[in-house]
């Protein structure tokens, strides 16, 4: 896989409520301050198309989706969202956040559902078209710590995702805690169960060293 030498990809990884979207805001604003061009993302979504597959894989009705469809809806979102969104801000220099990306497939799909983790690492080059993260954060909370957040959530209607039992969640956590120990050199594990500004502070600095200083 090849990192961008243009643009610079930050990624946001973990389990459901392990505090991704806020920590992917809070860096969004900082980029902010600092100037710097930046596009906040999510998945699956960030395009039309890839918002209405995203509608078809979290609505509850949907129950019966296999985990072979699952994945590669997933995956179809990802490659509209890399070929519409992703490949051409890193072609302008831009600093691209996404809350979730590839990881997630080998930690849910992989890890959670138990599919072949040689044919997610296919799937996921060919939908990426092999742009990897230049750095992925993994906020990482106990999976119990995960369900309570996400159950004290004030909508507490849950996504098909989300309705998912108490082992799911510990084997996501640990399909996440492998990927890292396999890709030190991108991915950094981030004790999410500290204050959300401690972590902001943590995850600023890291990415400062990351910046290009040319702009
Ligand atoms: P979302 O509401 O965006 O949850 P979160 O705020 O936790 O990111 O829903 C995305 C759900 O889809 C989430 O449960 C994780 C799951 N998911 C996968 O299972 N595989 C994937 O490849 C991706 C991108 C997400």
């Amino acid at each position: 896989m090849t990192c961008s030498r243009q643009g610079i990809l930050i990624t946001f990884e973990g389990c459901d409520g392990g505090g991704k979207t806020t920590q992917l805001q809070l860096l969004a604003e900082r980029l902010k301050q600092a100037k710097r061009a930046f596009l906040a993302l999510r998945e699956p979504g960030g395009t039309d198309i890839g918002e209405t597959v995203r509608s078809i894989l979290l609505q509850k009705k949907h129950s019966s989706l296999c985990a072979e469809s699952e994945l590669l809806l997933f995956e179809a979102a990802r490659a509209q969202l890399v070929h519409e969104v992703i490949h051409p801000a890193l072609n302008e220099g831009k600093v691209v956040l996404c809350d979730r990306f590839m990881d997630s497939t080998t930690a849910y799909q992989g890890a959670g559902r138990h599919l072949s983790l040689e044919a997610i690492d296919v799937m996921n080059a060919f939908a990426t078209d092999d742009v990897c993260p230049n750095m992925t954060f993994l906020l990482d909370v106990p999976p119990e710590i995960s369900r309570q957040r996400i159950l004290q959530r004030m909508f507490s209607d849950l996504d098909r995702m989300e309705g998912e039992e108490l082992s799911f969640y510990e084997r996501v956590r640990k399909g996440y805690l492998r990927l890292a120990a396999t890709h030190p050199e991108r991915i950094t594990v981030v004790d999410a169960c500290r204050d959300k500004q401690t972590v902001a502070d943590f995850i600023w600095e890291k990415v400062q060293c990351i910046l290009p200083t040319d702009e």
